[in-house]
């Protein structure tokens, strides 16, 4: 589907420079089929100065916090990953036409990025707006917030480092505030715990299958070797979808508390820079459903060890 946003006007996505290339993020080694560590990548070697913190957007969509927030802050470097081809070529191109150094766009899955490519505390704030809700529940498997994904974004957090999430989405806020009541108890560390062990599970998966070369691609996660129809670059993370199963909710755990006895404390979510008088962050989609009047559901995650 096109969404007819270069409005017939070629979009460069600046290869290498903004859009993040295949050859950047590298093949995966054979080593991920008996150790799921073994394609992880600091991705801040991408920008310009390694040094300076990382933030993660998943879900950039056109690019207006990417553009607005990485220009506010000089000294951090932002990462935008966007799955959609369009959105991704758009957002990169933008970026390209400002000039900003400290930003790079990746397409990719943004929650196999994590699990596959993205070593541990090295990102300062992972920042997830206006997610897709996959309102059915046949769907439900498709949305970001995920135990497995809570699992992954606690690993490659900094300590103290944030999870910031805002949405409009009533259900599937509802069902983000289950995942977080349990990530902010003690039963976080059990699924911090089993999280490590699916993803092993996962990587050797692939060398259980028959050694067909066909069935061991499908069953690891596959490199990046050719160009899509639109030509932006498919970067290929991981071939493996997370799955979980329900766990029962502590009682009364999960609020605006002071203090965690998990792997997340849960704390109000104060506007980003890029944000406008009465918005929260100032994304396109919020403009768009403040437009519409729908109220929205906004809290931070912030990894307490
Ligand atoms: C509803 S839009 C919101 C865009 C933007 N954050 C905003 O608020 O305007 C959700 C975006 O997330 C992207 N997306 C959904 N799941 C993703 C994933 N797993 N990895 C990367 N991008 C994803 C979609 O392609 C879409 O562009």
């Amino acid at each position: 589907m096109s969404f007819g946003l270069s409005r017939g006007r070629p979009l460069d996505v600046a290869r290498g420079v903004v859009g993040v290339t295949a050859e950047e993020l590298g093949p995966l080694p054979d080593a991920i089929l008996t150790d799921p560590s073994a394609g992880w990548q600091d991705p801040s070697a991408w920008f310009a100065d390694p040094s300076r913190p990382l933030e993660i957007e998943i879900g950039s969509g056109k690019g207006g916090f990417l553009l607005k927030q990485a220009a506010l802050e000089p000294a951090a470097n932002f990462l935008g990953i966007e799955r959609a081809a369009e959105f991704y070529a758009y957002t990169a191109d933008r970026v390209r036409r400002r000039g900003l150094s400290n930003v790079r766009v990746l397409r990719a899955d943004a929650t196999e990025f994590l699990r596959w490519r993205c070593p541990g505390g090295i990102v300062r704030v992972i920042h997830l707006y206006f997610s897709d809700p996959w309102p059915k529940k046949r769907h439900h498997k498709k949305r970001v917030v995920q135990d497995a994904f809570l699992a992954d974004a606690h690993r490659v957090l900094e300590p103290g480092g944030e999870l910031r999430i805002v949405t409009d989405h009533d259900d599937y806020w509802a069902w983000m505030e289950e995942h977080f009541a349990r990530w902010t108890s003690a039963l976080g560390w059990e699924l911090v715990a089993e999280a490590t062990e699916r993803r092993s599970d996962e990587a050797t998966k692939g060398k259980k299958d028959p050694a067909t070369s066909r069935d061991r691609k499908e069953a690891v996660p596959s490199n990046p070797t050719s160009r899509d129809r639109k030509g932006a670059d498919p970067v290929r993370v991981s071939a493996t979808a997370p799955t979980e199963t329900a766990r029962p909710l502590p009682a009364g755990r999960g609020s605006y508390s002071g203090t965690s006895s998990g792997p997340f404390q849960r704390l109000p979510f104060e506007a980003t820079g890029s944000a406008d008088a009465g918005e929260l962050v100032g994304t396109n989609f919020e403009r768009k459903y403040r437009r519409k009047g729908r109220p929205f559901h906004a809290c931070v995650l912030k990894k307490t060890r």
